[in-house]
């Protein structure tokens, strides 16, 4: 299967990905939540990709279109709570003025949802591990992540290349 990034991610990061192919972690299908439960600007955690204490994610949608957003507005997006600088816990540190993602309670870094959550300010040197949705017939499902999460030691084994 081809995975064309200006499918997955069709927010404001890769105007011109047209051509571009993706490649992200495709673990295993699982159900989050149903659209319609979900209010903006309302975080829901959820654990993914296993049950893990790495795996903590947060649903959210963000009222603004953003990359690899879902949904009929393109807005629903997850992400890992971890801090891919040295695993700072990013739960319930977003917010919704700017959409972002902390600080980080430990070096400060912040991280922009709409974004794919690219670093906006302080230490971290990756984008915070995104959880690529899928959306269907109103239901929500976690297909994979995009990036490595803080603790994991690879994504080898689950890479899927368009
Ligand atoms: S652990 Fe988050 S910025 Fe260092």
């Amino acid at each position: 299967m081809t995975v064309v990034l200006g499918d997955l991610f069709p927010g404001r990061v890769f105007a011109d990905d047209e051509d571009r192919k993706g490649k992200f972690a495709a673990y295993p299908k699982k159900r989050i939540a149903r659209l319609a439960d979900l209010e903006v600007d309302r975080p829901l955690e959820f654990q993914y990709p296993d049950d893990g204490p790495h795996s903590i994610s947060f649903l959210i949608r963000l009222g603004t279109k953003a990359g690899g957003g879902v949904g009929p507005d393109q807005d629903i997006v997850a992400f890992n709570t971890l801090c891919p600088h040295q695993g700072g816990l990013l739960r319930r540190s977003y917010d919704a003025r700017w959409k972002v993602a902390g600080p980080c309670p430990l070096h400060l870094t912040t991280f922009d949802l709409t974004r794919h959550g690219m670093v906006v300010a302080g230490h971290a040197t990756e984008a915070l591990p995104q959880v690529v949705l899928e959306e269907k017939d109103g239901v929500l499902y976690a297909v994979g992540i995009l990036g490595l999460i803080y603790g994991y030691p690879s994504n080898l084994a689950f890479v899927k290349e368009g």
